[in-house]
């Protein structure tokens, strides 16, 4: 097997790059696939959250610290591409890292989580200058924004819809609302699906994203 690579960016903090990363990681796991996290953040939240698990569960996927490859992520993360189906980046929150953009160089699609508001979008041009960049060496490097944060029967304002269309990487279709169980799971060190019943929308929306990003990696 070759592992198909998602690297997460977004140089704006806490736009929900690990808990993309780590809901992704797990539901993915959870299809009987061999997934592996690279968490290449110096907070190491990834391998935080991973570590939270207790009571004899695991996190279903593998998670591993890279914060010290800084340029060299690319090359260390190729030395476990045979051994997964999937490979998971969570990165920094930064542009001018070179952790991003070596992330990137070795993706099949980059995913860019943002808040749903024209400030968080503006903050988020930096890396689409980095991904434009990588483009031009990953020819074949796809991107999607995923709105994250959602709030439930809001519609984007118009601003927001036009500083979007603005940013010329396309949108996925699911979008994830703001829903406390995403945060309790990263206690728990599981993804939402070992929460029960009240967890029951956020799963049906993080498999739908799992299956739509599985359709762009095809
Ligand atoms: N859809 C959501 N609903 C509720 N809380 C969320 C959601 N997404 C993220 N959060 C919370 O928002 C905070 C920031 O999310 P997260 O850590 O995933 O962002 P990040 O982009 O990885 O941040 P950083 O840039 O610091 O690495 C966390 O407390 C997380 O639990
Ligand atoms: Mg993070």
């Amino acid at each position: 097997m070759t592992a198909k690579i998602i690297t997460v960016v977004n140089q704006k903090g806490g736009a929900g790059k690990t808990t993309v990363s780590m809901q992704l990681a797990g539901t993915i796991a959870y299809k009987k696939k061999k997934v592996l996290v690279v968490d290449t953040d110096p907070q190491g939240t990834a391998t935080r959250w991973a570590a939270s698990a207790s009571d004899g569960s695991m996190f279903p996927a593998a998670v591993i610290g890279l914060s010290n490859a800084t340029a060299k992520v690319h090359r260390e993360v190729k030395k476990f591409i045979e051994d997964y189906d999937y490979i998971i980046i969570d990165c920094p929150p930064a542009a001018d890292s070179p952790i991003p953009q070596s992330a990137l160089l070795i993706a099949d699609l980059a995913l860019v989580p943002i808040l749903p508001s024209p400030l968080d979008i503006w903050a988020t041009v930096g890396i689409k200058h980095v991904i434009d960049n990588v483009l031009t060496i990953n020819e074949e490097l796809k991107a999607r924004l995923v709105l994250n944060q959602c709030q439930p029967k809001t519609t984007l304002t118009q601003e927001t819809q036009d500083v979007l269309a603005e940013f010329g990487i396309p949108l996925t279709k699911t979008q994830i609302q703001q829903r406390q169980v995403y945060r309790q799971s990263a206690v728990y060190g599981q993804t939402v699906h070992e929460l029960g019943a009240k967890a029951k929308p956020a799963i049906a929306e993080i498999e739908q994203l799992a299956k739509e990003v599985l359709k762009l990696l095809k």
